[in-house]
């Protein structure tokens, strides 16, 4: 399936659901409002991949991204590494809330697939 239509409300604040979309992990996280005001504050000079957080969520309260390491591809844990938001165990690479490296091999930010939210209760990934 080229798209995947998920509900929100499913997944409550603090928590990240994986989905599999195009044979990938999906990562939908559900922001509390500290983490978006944590990575609304990041100044673009702290990072590696420079990408202000409301250019990576359209809605802040959702951050929806690829849970691939963009250093060789492993599936990163959520809610862990020494930023808050993701973390890769296979050579530690530590994400933000924002999906954004910080930390550790990695090259680039976690990517944001494109989607849409048709209603307030879904997304639309593909
Ligand atoms: Fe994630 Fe190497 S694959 S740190």
């Amino acid at each position: 399936l080229s798209k995947i239509e998920i509900k929100l409300s499913d997944i409550p604040e603090g928590k990240n659901m994986t989905f599999k979309w195009r044979g990938k992990p999906l990562f939908v996280r559900h922001r509390t409002e500290k983490e978006i005001a944590t990575e609304a504050a990041v100044s673009l000079s702290e990072l590696r991949d420079p990408e202000h957080d409301k250019d990576r969520a359209a809605n802040p309260k959702w951050m929806i991204v690829l849970g691939v390491c963009t250093h060789l591809g492993c599936v990163p844990i959520a809610n862990a590494g020494d930023f808050g938001g993701y973390y890769c165990p296979c050579h530690g690479s530590h994400y933000d809330a924002s999906g954004r490296i910080r930390r550790g091999p990695a090259p680039l930010n976690l990517e944001v697939p494109y989607y849409e939210f048709p209603d307030d209760d879904t997304v639309i990934v593909g």
